[in-house]
């Protein structure tokens, strides 16, 4: 295995989940190395340039730290190219913005995601956490994803938004046809990206017309009622708004649910010693979990200046890939990093990001999973999966499609 023997823009290298084994020899050998980026599912721009891969913590947080140098902006957050116009769509969300602009445009929001805030929807988490197990308990066996993990998550943003209980299947799957663009189970046949995009804009803007009319304490109220610079929220900034909250809190969280699951099973004695001491251990394996499958597996920067990263020269307008599994198991921040161990203190991990785009869920985001996980120990405790894992086909998203278990 040398460096660039793996071309980490093809999602099928992914296929058997994140290539640890190749990442820990780049750590060691190349920590910053260039990917020549082959691939193309045929929807972006051809050819695509290659890129700069991130791999050490210390490199990853100098870079998400440096946003005047390491550009949101400039070329999106996704590895691959897109076209200029969409790139215009796309810098109307906040993921996709860079200071001032960011600054002022996460302030409206940010106040809706305080650890206070968080507190107070503490109850409902755990009565919908309760539910949703008093669903499936009698069965001793279920789809775990559809069945179980998706809901929470489902739920919450539905409550944050506004969105009436009976559309969440709607976001649900607008939501999975956006981020599974390289899988054919979820991709639409009928309905390209921009159809899809179409329709979320739609909903929104109707969703937009209400909370103008009647404003409620929801975020996307707050939003949509809001000013930047004395200017009012666009429309189009509105539905950049409510895409990345489907997104972001859809897609993470239920893939962070399933893979706990499947972690604590795979791992029986740290699953006894959680279940024997819940209360202390729980905190503690939700971080170790988070830091040993993250379910963002990259975000991407476009260099705005000349500039050099772990002595490696890079040009203006390069691409720069952060990669959170690899920088998760960097040997120089985490003793034994391939062990998993909720006893261990993991909160230096990367999985929510860090500096300018720090994840705003990420308290929320902790939060359900300790009440989900919680709950399943409690009440079904021997809980494991019977067959392969269905994992999505994609770099960007460590999702399960489906996961089969009893208990
Ligand atoms: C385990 C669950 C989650 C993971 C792993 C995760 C991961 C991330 C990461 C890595 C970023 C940083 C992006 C960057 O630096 O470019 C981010 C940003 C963001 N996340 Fe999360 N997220 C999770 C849950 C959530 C939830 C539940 C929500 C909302 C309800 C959310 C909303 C956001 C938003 C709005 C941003 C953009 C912040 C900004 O640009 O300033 N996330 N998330």
């Amino acid at each position: 295995m040398i460096p660039g023997d793996l071309d980490l823009s093809n999602p099928d290298v992914f296929g058997q989940g994140f290539p640890h084994e190749y990442f820990r020899m780049l750590r060691a050998e190349e920590p910053v190395s260039w990917n020549d980026s082959k691939f193309n599912s045929g929807q972006y721009p051809d050819p695509q340039r290659g890129f700069w891969s991130i791999t050490r913590h210390e490199d990853l947080v100098h870079v998400s730290r440096h946003p005047e140098i390491f550009s949101s902006a400039l070329g999106g957050v996704q590895m691959q190219d897109v076209p200029e116009d969409s790139l215009e769509n796309i810098r109307a969300m906040l993921l996709s913005m860079d200071p001032p602009d960011h600054v002022e445009y996460r302030r409206l929001v940010s106040r809706g995601f305080t650890p206070r805030m968080v507190r107070q929807l503490e109850p409902r988490i755990r009565a919908a956490a309760t539910s949703i197990i008093d669903h499936v308990i009698e069965r001793h066996s279920a789809e775990f994803v559809t069945d179980i993990a998706m809901h929470l998550p489902m739920l919450l943003i539905c409550e944050l938004m506004g969105v009436p209980l009976d559309d969440q299947q709607q976001i649900f799957d607008w939501s999975n046809q956006l981020v599974a663009f390289d899988d054919p189970d979820y991709r639409d046949p009928t309905s390209s990206q921009d159809e899809v995009t179409a329709r979320i804009s739609n909903y929104s803007n109707q969703l937009a017309a209400q909370k103008r009319a009647a404003p409620d304490d929801t975020l996307i109220s707050r939003y949509v009622n809001g000013e930047v610079a004395g200017e009012a929220i666009s429309d189009l900034q509105l539905n950049n708004f409510f895409v990345l909250l489907a997104i972001a809190g859809n897609e993470t969280t239920r893939n962070a649910t399933t893979h706990a699951v499947r972690l604590l099973a795979a791992h029986p004695d740290q699953r006894d010693l959680l279940v024997n001491d819940l209360d202390a251990l729980l905190p503690k394996a939700v971080d170790e979990i988070l830091r040993y499958e993250p379910p963002v597996m990259h975000f991407r920067r476009t260099v705005t200046v000349d500039t050099e990263v772990g002595g490696v020269l890079m040009r203006a307008g390069d691409k720069v890939v952060m990669w959170y599994p690899s920088a998760n198991r960097d040997e120089r921040v985490f003793a034994a990093p391939d062990t998993f161990d909720i006893t261990r203190n993991s909160t230096a991990h990367l999985t929510f990001g860090i500096g300018e785009h720090f994840c705003l869920g990420a308290s929320l985001a902790k939060m359900q999973l300790t009440c989900i996980i919680g709950e399943i120990l409690q009440r079904m405790p021997t809980i494991r999966p019977t067959g392969e894992l269905s994992r999505l086909r994609s770099n960007l998203v460590a999702g399960v499609k489906a996961m089969p278990v009893i208990w």
